[in-house]
């Protein structure tokens, strides 16, 4: 039976991926260093990923053989502290990584990004192995992780299993501090006819993923035999990638209105080292990933969310 923990379970990914893992028969325990707002439907305990020790107790006591580990600093909040970034990172990676040797645990999921990119990577469409130059300190950690996963696979057999991520579109819960933030934003506002104040230029193409998508996307890569796995570090995915005008475009089609002002800050920068389209045929072609949603699907879900 798959006894699952979560870390960072309170975010916007692990929102989602509670919620799915209710739906089945496996075992499941939320972490978080948050008490929940609301009443979860699994056990919950307080977990901060930096104390190994706790982690260590909490996979000894619920017998834990999965892991996701998804607590992180996001990209523009990352910039902030950067070596508050780095720390909790990394160091609850090798949190993560050196219990889970210890206790045989069998995969680990952990979402890297396309943060992992940087201005040598041929942004217009980033192939799986590029030359990468991350810009940020998230970038910096997540490209960090992929090598580390890689490694622990060839020298522990651990089984890290990862995606990069680009961003992810859910309108309940919302990520903490990404640069892709503006498109979750701009539809709530949309919502409730709100004026936007867009942080990037109306151009700025970048991938998204819709949150169902994310979430079938890890479950699908979690199920397969490790030897169809032909990336060790982290597999390119995306569905679509969109700009604020074309999303203003996508809103207004639906039949919601939105005004936005461009008032441009910091995560232009980081978003100009960021792929406007991605090359995902190696998670195509080794585990059959397809998305379920494009662009006119997700912008129009997540209006009717
Ligand atoms: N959301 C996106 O668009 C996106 C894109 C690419 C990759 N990712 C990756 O997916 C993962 C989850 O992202 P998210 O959007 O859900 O992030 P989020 O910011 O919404 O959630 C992170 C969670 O981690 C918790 N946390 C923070 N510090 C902690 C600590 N010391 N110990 C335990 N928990 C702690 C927070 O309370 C929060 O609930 C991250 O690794 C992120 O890098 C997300």
């Amino acid at each position: 039976m798959e006894r699952i923990l979560i870390t960072g379970a309170l975010g916007q990914l692990g929102n989602a991926f509670v919620k799915n893992f209710n739906k089945t028969n496996s075992y499941l325990l939320a972490t978080d260093i948050k008490h929940p707002k609301k009443k979860i439907n699994c056990d919950f305990e307080i977990l901060d990923v930096l104390n190994k020790e706790k982690i260590d107790l909490l996979v000894e006591k619920y017998k834990i053989n999965i892991i996701y580990h998804l607590a992180a600093i996001l990209s523009a909040n990352g910039e902030i502290n950067p070596f508050n970034s780095w720390k909790l990172n990394m160091d609850s990676f090798q949190n993560i990584a050196e219990v889970s040797i210890k206790h045989n645990i069998e995969k680990i999921f952990w979402p890297s990004s396309i943060a992992v990119f940087g201005t040598e990577s041929k942004l217009s469409l980033v192939s799986q192995n590029p030359s990468m130059n991350p810009s940020t300190m998230y970038g910096v950690t997540k490209l960090a992780g992929e090598k580390l996963a890689n490694y622990y696979f060839k020298k522990f057999k651990l089984d890290i299993r990862s995606l990069r991520y680009p961003g992810v579109i859910s309108t309940k819960t919302v990520p903490g501090g990404g640069t892709t933030d503006y498109v979750i934003e701009m539809i709530n506002a949309a919502k409730k006819e709100k004026n936007y104040n867009c942080y990037l230029h109306k151009d700025t193409e970048l991938p998204m993923i819709y949150i169902d998508d994310a979430i079938e996307s890890a479950i699908k890569l979690m199920s397969i035999e490790r030897k169809k796995i032909s990336i060790y570090g982290s597999y390119n995915i995306t569905s679509f990638s969109i700009s604020p005008k074309k999303l203003i475009e996508e809103i207004n089609k639906n039949g919601y209105k939105i005004k936005v002002e461009y008032n441009i800050d910091s995560r232009q920068k980081i978003a100009d080292s960021w792929p406007r389209k991605i090359d995902d045929s190696k998670a195509k072609n080794d585990w059959g990933w397809k998305p379920k949603y494009g662009l006119d699907s997700s912008i129009k879900k997540s209006l009717n969310d």
